[in-house]
């Protein structure tokens, strides 16, 4: 049996195909997704995800489907529904459904769609060995900041990753570092924790923010700059952050060691932190 599915107000299961060959989704990636996490049935930061998903859609022009209270109504009913306790929602809004052409009229019936599904979750041995990563060139769009389902760029570079025994790419362009395929890159000197500031070039992480403000409730220094490709390697610790990582550290970089190789102190405070956050909200 497939995944409870929440398709355009109605609940089904992934087993049915509901999207037409002609959605704007499919045809030309026509449409902005979320992806957020479950624990004990309890979705986590569930407002900071509808935020960002808002934000998305109105910087592309697409009629938001959901209030505040419909999503959060949508996503108690989906949850209730579901067959596992922990888990992902993965939350999808393209423009519509129009015979094929690149001009499209303003007003569209928005398809919308959110399901749950199983995730394996990095375990304690996980979250203290880190991962290995690699460099790749950033070949994506200029509007990074919306979370468009226009990941060709991301999967060809985490394919590149996974051929080279890594886990994540770390997206490189300008000479600059911006952010890895899938999540956001922090890197740590001195005491300071260095991370891209927020603009078109890199996605506003939800835990990102989160991990910032409590580095800054632990009075750990954060400078929101554009860290250069050749500063990279000068680094004591480094780490990355997403909704299904969490605070993951990073201790290789393109065969280089970060620091000692091991989890840097930095990166183990703000991982216990997040985690406990993660608990709290959850
Ligand atoms: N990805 N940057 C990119 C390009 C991402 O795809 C993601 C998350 C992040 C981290 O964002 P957040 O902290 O809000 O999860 C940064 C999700 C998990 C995905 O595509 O599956």
């Amino acid at each position: 049996m497939g995944d409870v599915l929440w398709f355009n107000g109605r609940f089904t299961t992934t087993d049915e195909r509901v999207v037409g060959v002609e959605d704007r989704g499919f045809q030309f990636g026509d449409a902005v997704y979320e992806v957020y996490k479950f624990a004990a049935r309890r979705p986590i930061l569930l407002l900071d995800h509808f935020r960002r998903l808002e934000r998305g859609l109105r910087e592309v022009e697409i009629a938001s489907p959901w209030s505040e209270a419909a999503f959060a109504s949508m996503s108690h009913e989906l949850l209730r529904q579901t067959l596992f306790d922990d888990g992902i929602v993965y939350v999808q809004v393209t423009r519509g459904e129009m015979e094929r052409a690149h001009f499209y009229p303003d007003a569209m019936k928005p398809t919308a769609l959110a399901y749950s599904r199983r995730f394996k979750f990095p375990d304690a041995a996980k979250k203290e060995r880190g991962i290995r990563i690699i460099t790749a060139v950033d070949q994506r769009w200029h509007r990074c900041d919306v979370k468009s389902v226009n990941l060709l760029a991301n999967a060809l570079a985490k394919k590149k990753a996974m051929r080279a025994g890594a886990e994540e790419a770390l997206l490189l362009s300008e000479g600059t570092v911006r952010e890895g395929a899938t999540s956001t890159f922090f890197a740590v000197r001195e005491g300071r924790v260095i991370t891209h500031p927020l603009d078109e070039h890199i996605l506003p992480g939800v835990v990102r923010d989160r991990v910032i403000k409590l580095a800054l409730t632990a009075r750990i220094r954060v400078d929101e700059r554009p860290l250069r490709e050749r500063e990279l390697f000068d680094m004591n610790e480094a780490f990355i952050t997403s909704t299904t990582q969490g605070v993951m550290p990073v201790t290789e970089i393109d065969g280089r060691a970060i620091g000692n190789s091991r989890r840097g102190e930095i990166t183990t405070r703000l991982q216990r932190m997040f985690d406990e956050l993660e608990s709290a909200k959850g």
